[in-house]
C-alpha cells in the first residue's frame, strides 16, 4: 500500500507529526521524503522536539528505510546529520536528488525580490532549482560523501510497496509553485501530483492520498492570507508559532473553509487529517477517542467532514503522535 501525505494551506499543518502516527501505528517498510530543507517538519516523540530538514518523518519507527526521492533537493551536510542522527544504516538518497550547494544560498539571500517581496527562506533551494532546470546541478550521484547512501528510490518504493510506502510531502498547497499565491510560492509543485512525480510513483500505484489541515491556518513569509488576524489576537488564542527553519513568527487566521474546498478539489484525497484540534478547542487535548471529544468540537469535525465531502479520518490533539484519534477502521473499514 502506498499513502502520500499533502498539506492542506501554507505548509506547517502538521504533516510531520501525521506521518511520526503513521510511522509508529502501521510500521511502514519505506518511507520517502519530497520536497528540500527550507521545509522543516517538527516532530514531538517521547518529550523530546525534533526538526527534520530532509530525512521523512517516520524516524520514529526504527524498522522504516528513510529515503530522499529523486525530485528533491538535498544539503549534503543536512543530509550526513540527519542520517547520523536517525540511523545511517537505513537512510538512503535517489541518485538524482539535486544538491543545493553555498553559492545557491547566497544567490538567493543577495536576490532583493526573493528575500523582501517574496519573504524566501533564503535556503538556496530556488537557486538550485533554477540550474537543475538549466542541467547545470550537480546530483546526488556526483557527491562521494553520498556514495554509501545512493538508491534508486522508485525502485526500491515498487519493491516495498506491499510492505508499506508512506511519500511525505512538504510545505503547502498554497506555497505550489503552479496552483499556489504566486509570486508568493515555493520554487516546486507542492501538490499530490507533484509529490507522486517527484518521488516516481504513477497516480494509479497510490492507494491514499491524505490531506492534512491545521486547525487554523498559517503563512510565513508574504503573500495572501485570507482572514489574517492581529498578532495580539493570534497570542490570546494561544496560535503563537514560529518558523521551523527560519524562526520567523507565522501569520494566523481561522480555519478556512473555502481553501479547503480548493485543497481538495487539487489533490483528490481520500482521507482528511485535522492537526491541532486542541488549539481550538481546550477540551480536546489528548484525547485519542472521537467520543470523548467536546460536543462542540465533533460538530465541528462532522461539518467539516460534510462540507468537504471525504472521510475525517486522522485528528490530532497534541504534539506526541499518539495524541492522535485514528478513525480510519470506523469510516473505511478494516
Ligand atoms: P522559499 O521556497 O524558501 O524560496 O520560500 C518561498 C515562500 O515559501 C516563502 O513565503 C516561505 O516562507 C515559504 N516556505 C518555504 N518553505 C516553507 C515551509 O516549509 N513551510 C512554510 N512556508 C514555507
Ligand atoms: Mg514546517
Amino acid at each position: 500500500m502506498i499513502s502520500v501525505i499533502v498539506d492542506g494551506f501554507f505548509g506547517d499543518v502538521g504533516k510531520g507529526k501525521i506521518t511520526a502516527y503513521l510511522a509508529l501505528r502501521d510500521s511502514p517498510s519505506l518511507c520517502v521524503r519530497t520536497g528540500a530543507p527550507n521545509a522543516g517538519h517538527t516532530v514531538v516523540f517521547r518529550g523530546a522536539q525534533y526538526v527534520l530538514r530532509t530525512l521523512p518523518s517516520c524516524f520514529v519507527n526504527p524498522s522504516s528505510l528513510l529515503a530522499v526521492a529523486p525530485g528533491a533537493l538535498i544539503k549534503t551536510d543536512v543530509f550526513l546529520a540527519e542520517a547520523k542522527a536517525h540511523g545511517a544504516d537505513r537512510a538512503r538518497v535517489d541518485y538524482n536528488a539535486g544538491v543545493i550547494e553555498e553559492r545557491h544560498v547566497e544567490m538567493e539571500r543577495s536576490d532583493e525580490h526573493l528575500m523582501k517581496t517574496v519573504g524566501s527562506t533564503g535556503q538556496g533551494v530556488g537557486a538550485a532549482m533554477v540550474e537543475r532546470v538549466l542541467r547545470r546541478l550537480r546530483l546526488a550521484k556526483d557527491v562521494e560523501e553520498l556514495r554509501p547512501y545512493l538508491a534508486d528510490v522508485p525502485g526500491l518504493i515498487q519493491e516495498r510497496k506491499r510492505d508499506g510506502v508512506i511519500i511525505e510531502g512538504t510545505q503547502g498547497t498554497f506555497l505550489s509553485l503552479y496552483h499556489g499565491t504566486y509570486p508568493y510560492v515555493t520554487s516546486r509543485d507542492t501538490t499530490a501530483s507533484g509529490i507522486l512525480s517527484e518521488a516516481g510513483v504513477g497516480p494509479k500505484d497510490v492507494d491514499e492520498v491524505i490531506l492534512v489541515f491545521k486547525s487554523f491556518v498559517t503563512r510565513v513569509g508574504n503573500g495572501p492570507l485570507p482572514g489574517e488576524l492581529p498578532q495580539d489576537e493570534v497570542a490570546r488564542l494561544g496560535w503563537v508559532e514560529r518558523g521551523a527553519v527560519t524562526g520567523r513568527p507565522r501569520r494566523a487566521a481561522p480555519f478556512n473553509l473555502e481553501l479547503a474546498k480548493r485543497a481538495v478539489m487539487l489533490n483528490s484525497p481520500t482521507q482528511i487529517a485535522i492537526t491541532k484540534l486542541d488549539a481550538v478547542f481546550k477540551e480536546a487535548a489528548g484525547k485519542t477517542r472521537f467520543e470523548d471529544l467536546p460536543a462542540d468540537a465533533k460538530k465541528w469535525i462532522d461539518d467539516i467532514e460534510a462540507a468537504l465531502g471525504r472521510p475525517v479520518t486522522l485528528i490530532g490533539t497534541g504534539p506526541e503522535p499518539e495524541q492522535t484519534i485514528d478513525l480510519r477502521r470506523a469510516k473505511l473499514g478494516p
